[in-house]
């Protein structure tokens, strides 16, 4: 497949631009805007359900660090800064830890760049995340990770970004083979339940306008997402709704139909 890093166009909405207006940011145009509410009409709650999956990103990240003792971590598909983002998580826990962000946005070049290359532990690489081997070799990746010792990869909501014809079985299975023993994997997906339910019908209707309007966004099932886990020992409690893995505390609104368009876990390399 040719490798297509594409430029800034504001006439064109980006992923990374619509999901900070989800997050309330401030790095999106009119055009990215335009998207974001015409999500708002058929999931009044994604602005929830975007704060919800940073959070998830922050525990998993949080346990790697503190209980698995990884210290270095490659978030791919990082998107822009917001709240808290990977290294700020970690470095709380193990200021020597590193962090190498990847994405493939010219904005989040331009704007997460200096953000998030805080300090001198913290690293951001232009890459596109649908190419491993290329991204694995590319200089600053190979200067900041140490391939020997346990690596923490995040690939956190981006594999729906991968389209059928680029193989996310395959993108996945490289990249688990490169990392060593004892690394861990997180991996969060938009589902859809394909049960008849509510939420399946929001599923697809929500794949129709995202794919209508960005290109690119699948919605799988729990089958194709516990895939992109192959060769690795899933860490409990599974893969779950993003609610249900470990929770800071009990949860004290009933979860709606949106919350049911995502799936996450950890695996763990043996
Ligand atoms: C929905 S955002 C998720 C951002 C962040 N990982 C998070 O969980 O908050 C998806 C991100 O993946 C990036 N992305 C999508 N396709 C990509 C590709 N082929 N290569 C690199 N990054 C990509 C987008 O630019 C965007 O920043």
């Amino acid at each position: 497949m040719p490798r297509d890093l594409p430029e800034i166009d504001p006439t064109v909405p980006s992923i990374a631009r619509v999901y900070d207006a989800f997050l309330g940011g401030k790095d999106h145009y009119e055009v990215d805007r335009q998207v974001y509410q015409e999500i708002l009409k058929i999931a009044p709650d994604a602005p929830k359900i975007g704060r919800e999956c940073r959070a998830w990103l922050i525990r998993v990240v949080r346990f790697m660090a503190a209980s698995a003792g990884v210290d270095q971590f490659l978030d791919v598909g990082s998107g822009l800064p917001t709240a808290e983002n990977t290294h700020q998580a970690v470095q709380r826990i193990n200021p020597e830890a590193v962090v190498v962000y990847v994405d493939n946005d010219p904005i989040v070049a331009a704007h997460g760049r200096a953000l998030l290359e805080e300090n001198d532990r913290t690293h951001f690489v232009v890459g596109d995340l649908r190419f491993p081997n290329e991204l694995l070799d590319d200089p600053v990746v190979s200067r900041y990770i140490d391939w020997t010792r346990p690596v923490g990869l995040i690939q956190s909501n981006t594999v729906h970004h991968v389209a059928d014809e680029y193989k996310p079985n395959e993108v996945m299975s490289a990249y688990v083979d490169a990392l060593p023993s004892g690394s861990y994997v997180a991996i969060s997906h938009l589902h859809n339940p394909g049960d008849g339910s509510s939420a399946a019908v929001l599923a697809e209707e929500s794949e129709v306008r995202y794919m209508a309007m960005m290109g690119t966004c699948h919605f799988r099932t729990r089958e194709q997402i516990q895939s992109y886990f192959a060769g690795l020992e899933m860490v409990e409690p599974g893969l779950s709704y993003l609610w249900e893995w470990w929770p800071d505390g009990p949860r004290m609104k009933s979860p709606t139909d949106g919350d049911y368009l995502l799936l996450g876990g950890v695996g763990r390399k043996p």
